[in-house]
């Protein structure tokens, strides 16, 4: 039997423009998520993602990761693991998080940190996936939610969204369609999870 549906208390940490966390929070406005976004950490001071936590009311911080440029240090996963509890967060959402989260963020949150990328994993983990897609030239492109595990885009998949890839598609164009996708997909993760409809099972997630 399914679990009862909960509200998920959602920490999003990210980079970028925050689009996806846009679409997450459209989503719960629109009453189609049962989530509350607590807080919005970026590891870059003027990140989009911070504007748009401000223009929604959403608490957010910028978290120092000085000197590394592709993981936390020790002191950053320990500010984000405390900030995130102080804000009562159950769930950490990955949406344009350019670091690699280390096993103190790991074990903090066992099976509650997820992520979006934008490809069809396995295939082209890592950065611009996108452009990996392109230049490879395969045929599919699209987005993957999963959860996230010590590797680096590896852990058990939630959902999958196709894009084709176009003969004329440029990196911009292609990205811009994955976008639109990874906007359906994130949401879509959420709900099923707020809804305690997914079970891991091995490499498996299973859809209750
Ligand atoms: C997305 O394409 C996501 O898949 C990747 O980084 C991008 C973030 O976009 N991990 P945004 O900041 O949500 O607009």
């Amino acid at each position: 039997m399914n679990k009862p549906a909960t509200t998920l208390k959602i920490g999003v940490l990210g980079s970028g423009s925050g689009s996806n966390m846009g679409s997450i929070v459209d989503a719960i406005q629109a009453d189609r998520l049962n989530v509350e976004i607590r807080v919005v950490l970026s590891d870059v001071q003027d990140a989009k993602i911070l504007e748009r936590a401000k223009q929604h009311q959403i608490p957010c911080q910028w978290i120092d990761c000085a000197p590394y440029k592709t993981k936390l240090d020790d002191k950053a996963e320990q500010d984000c693991v405390q900030i995130l509890r102080q804000h009562g967060v159950d769930t950490v959402v990955l949406a344009g998080f350019m670091r690699i989260v280390k096993p103190g963020l790991l074990q903090a949150f066992p099976a509650r940190i997820i992520n979006i990328h934008p490809a069809l994993l396995p295939a082209f983990p890592g950065i611009h996936a996108w452009k990996q897609a392109l230049d490879y030239g395969a045929k599919l492109a699209g987005c993957t939610v999963h959860f996230v595990d010590q590797g680096t885009d590896t852990g058990p998949i939630i959902i999958q969204r196709p894009v084709p890839i176009l003969p004329d598609d440029t990196y911009e164009s292609l990205h811009a369609r994955i976008q639109v996708e990874e906007h359906i997909a994130y949401p879509e993760a959420l709900r099923l999870l707020a809804a305690g409809r997914l079970r891991i099972n091995g490499r498996r997630v299973e859809i209750l």
